[in-house]
């Protein structure tokens, strides 16, 4: 009677040992400085997603004109990814999407919708979720800063295990008995650490937090820190802590003791609630742009939703963009483009905090999303 809930269990350990095999034959990263075009995707998503998307991908276009005219940098506008279609073909990423997404380097993208049940929707799986596996971006780098408050947090979320790994992909047993998998791998355990320990040294910092749940959720929980630790051996200037993420949640909000964390890496499920947490204190995580690493792709999105509410009530040009211009000022670190991307970053504080000249409301009584990409050019040009 067990059978079938065997037979499935038996798929998904072939299915997670031939994804370690693929991981273990990867090289090391693209080298963005020796391609003859790189090419930048720009997927709009769904809801506020085109709306908003398109005003960072102008930002992006204004900043790199250079290199745009020279044809050292190319854009390519991609369609298909919209709940509609996802929904009418039944595929997490249409797959004439997925091969147009494969032959950019790097990809923009916008904020798209996540089936749940009860939804108009079928239930697939999350073109975001699908995207960071596909494309293999393992790690999801979120920074949050409030320089005023001394927070400078660099999240390394685990974005292809844990609990996502096969979170469309659980077990029914029967009517009464249901089970869900969280999975850690050697390796993607190992390279997720490593990039933050890389990080940490690059950008001179003292101390890597690894948050976990190793008390409880000990065989997985338990790996991702005994491999943490195994990693830090590597790198004698950087010290490395240990956290449970019921208290680190806590500590969050503990002003003096917030200001000691620096880099911290988790598993895939707590990085996605700590980044929520954290992101609130830098102003919600509509300021708040995310960067997913891989070897081969890497992909720069908001935090945050599409917004469908907003497309509805006709606001979607009203849409604050300055996530997604933070997501491009992380595209633009990861390229290589550091003077670039400093002087979008010290713009986007000026217009969105320290000035801010023109306030985005989410409706008519405020700026349209238009609007504030031209106060930010406009800003980034005069500090040229
Ligand atoms: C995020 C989002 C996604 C996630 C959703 C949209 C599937 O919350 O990027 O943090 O859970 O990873
Ligand atoms: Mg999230």
């Amino acid at each position: 009677m067990y059978e079938k809930a065997a037979e499935h269990f038996v798929k998904l350990i072939e299915s997670q040992q031939e994804r370690i095999a693929k991981m273990k034959e990867q090289q090391d990263f693209l080298d963005y400085d020796h391609l003859d075009t790189l090419i930048i995707g720009v997927v709009g998503g769904d809801g506020i997603g085109p709306a908003i998307t398109q005003q960072a991908q102008r930002v992006l276009e204004f900043v790199l004109a250079e290199d745009v005219k020279n044809n050292k940098v190319e854009f390519r506008v991609i369609d298909g990814l919209t709940i509609e279609r996802r929904a009418e073909l039944g595929q997490a990423i249409p797959a004439d999407t997925l091969a147009e997404i494969r032959e950019c380097h790097v990809v923009l993208k916008g904020p798209t919708t996540t089936p749940q049940a009860g939804d108009p929707w079928p239930n697939i799986e999350s073109a975001n979720v699908a995207m960071r596996k596909e494309l293999d971006l393992f790690a999801n780098v979120r920074p949050v800063r409030v320089p005023e408050d001394g927070i400078d947090w660099t999240f390394f979320r685990e974005n292809t295990e844990g609990a996502y790994a096969l979170g469309s992909n659980g077990i029914d047993v029967d009517d009464e008995l249901a089970f869900d998998f969280t999975v850690t791998t050697t390796e993607g355990t190992r390279r997720i650490v490593r990039a933050a320990f890389e990080y940490a040294k690059k950008n001179g910092k003292t101390k890597v937090t690894a948050v976990t749940k190793a008390n409880v959720v000990k065989t997985t929980d338990g790996k991702f820190l005994d491999i943490a630790k195994e990693i830090a051996q590597e790198y004698p200037g950087i010290e490395l802590d240990d956290w449970y993420i019921d208290i680190m949640t806590a500590k969050l909000i503990d002003t003096k003791r917030r200001q000691q964390f620096q880099v911290l890496v988790l598993p895939n499920l707590y990085g996605d609630i700590l980044t929520d947490e954290a992101a609130e204190f830098q102003g919600g995580v509509g300021t708040a742009g995310s960067a997913n690493i891989g070897k081969r792709y890497a992909m720069f999105e908001a935090i945050h939703g599409s917004a469908p509410r907003m497309v509805k009530e006709g606001r979607a040009q009203y849409a604050d963009p300055s996530s997604m211009m933070r997501a491009v000022v992380l595209l633009l670190q990861h390229i290589g483009r550091e003077q670039e991307a400093s002087r979008l970053a010290e713009a986007l504080d000026i217009c969105s905090i320290k000035e801010r000249r023109l306030v985005m409301t989410g409706r008519e009584t405020g700026a349209t999303g238009e609007d504030f990409a031209n106060y930010v050019m406009e800003t980034t040009a005069n500090l040229e």
